[in-house]
């Protein structure tokens, strides 16, 4: 049997490089999407780091080739231009340079996505994407980042996206177990579809995973949004390139 093949985009990121070396650690085959090769370098040895153009998927192919899994971390900082053209835009390119082909998908994006920002609004539309191209998929909304306590490690998967206060109020987890929920997400049957909102309360962390994916409601086949989300975003009122490009993806489907 093959290797089993990661691709992480966005691995030179914070929660990037942890889910580079969560690959590894788990011995995978771990490619690493970096912008040049500069940035590479301080990615661990184990990881091929491989150079491409989020602006241009013709420089994707040898990214995506032969990949099983794809695990997005990427994202912009603020401004609704950079989160259509990284936090959107990655998802539909990477999908694009996949073409036809079958890879598991490990989408991260964050907790609140679905209150309206102009910036939840694009990371909302790459899941949208994720959920429309008929690929396995696990999608993670994180908490606020590294906001726990040392010994708030219990993991709690939520669903519905119903916090919305924009601060830790909200939730915290580490990026580390993020990145360990992200690629574990990869070989679980029953994450697939899954869409949910993950957070750490005081506590030991969970060997297994598999208790707590199991636990969620898969969203509904054909469905754009989450499960349990809030409908406040109707396709009739999404810009027409949007609405493209989820046709785009379907037509892909197999
Ligand atoms: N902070 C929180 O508590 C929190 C909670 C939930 C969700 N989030 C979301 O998580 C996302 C990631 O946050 P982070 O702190 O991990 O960010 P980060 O450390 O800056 O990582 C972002 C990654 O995306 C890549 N990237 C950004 N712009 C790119 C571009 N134009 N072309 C190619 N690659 C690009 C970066 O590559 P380079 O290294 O080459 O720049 C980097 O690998 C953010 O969008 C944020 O909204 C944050």
């Amino acid at each position: 049997m093959s290797e089993f093949t990661v691709l992480v985009v966005g691995a030179t990121g914070s929660i990037g490089r942890y889910a580079v070396a969560e690959s590894l650690r788990r011995g995978y085959r771990t490619r690493a999407l970096v912008r040049d090769a500069g940035r590479g370098a301080s990615l661990p040895e184990a990881a091929e780091a491989i150079v491409g153009d989020l602006a241009r998927a013709q420089t994707l192919a040898p990214a995506v080739d032969g990949v099983d899994g794809i695990v997005f971390t990427h994202g912009s900082h603020g401004g609704a231009a950079a989160a259509e053209r990284v936090d959107y835009g990655a998802v539909r390119i990477i999908l694009e340079a996949l073409g036809g082909r079958r890879a598991r998908i490990a989408l991260m994006t964050a907790i609140g996505v679905t209150k309206h920002t102009p910036g939840h609004d694009w990371k909302r539309r790459g899941e949208r994407l994720v959920r429309a191209s008929g690929l396995p998929y696990t999608i993670v909304r994180p908490g606020w980042f590294d906001y726990n306590e040392p010994d708030q490690r219990r993991l709690v998967m939520l669903q519905g996206d119903r916090r919305w206060a924009s601060n830790p109020s909200d939730g915290v987890v580490s990026r580390l177990q993020i990145a360990e929920v992200l690629v574990a997400s990869l070989t679980s049957e029953v994450a697939d579809r899954r869409t949910l909102e993950l957070v750490a309360e005081h506590g030991w962390a969970q060997e297994d995973l598999d208790p707590l994916f199991a636990a969620l409601q898969p969203d509904p086949i054909g469905s754009l949004d989450g499960v349990l989300d809030t409908h406040n975003m109707p396709l009739e009122g999404e810009p027409y390139v949007v609405a493209r490009e989820l046709e785009l993806v379907r037509s892909r489907r197999r």
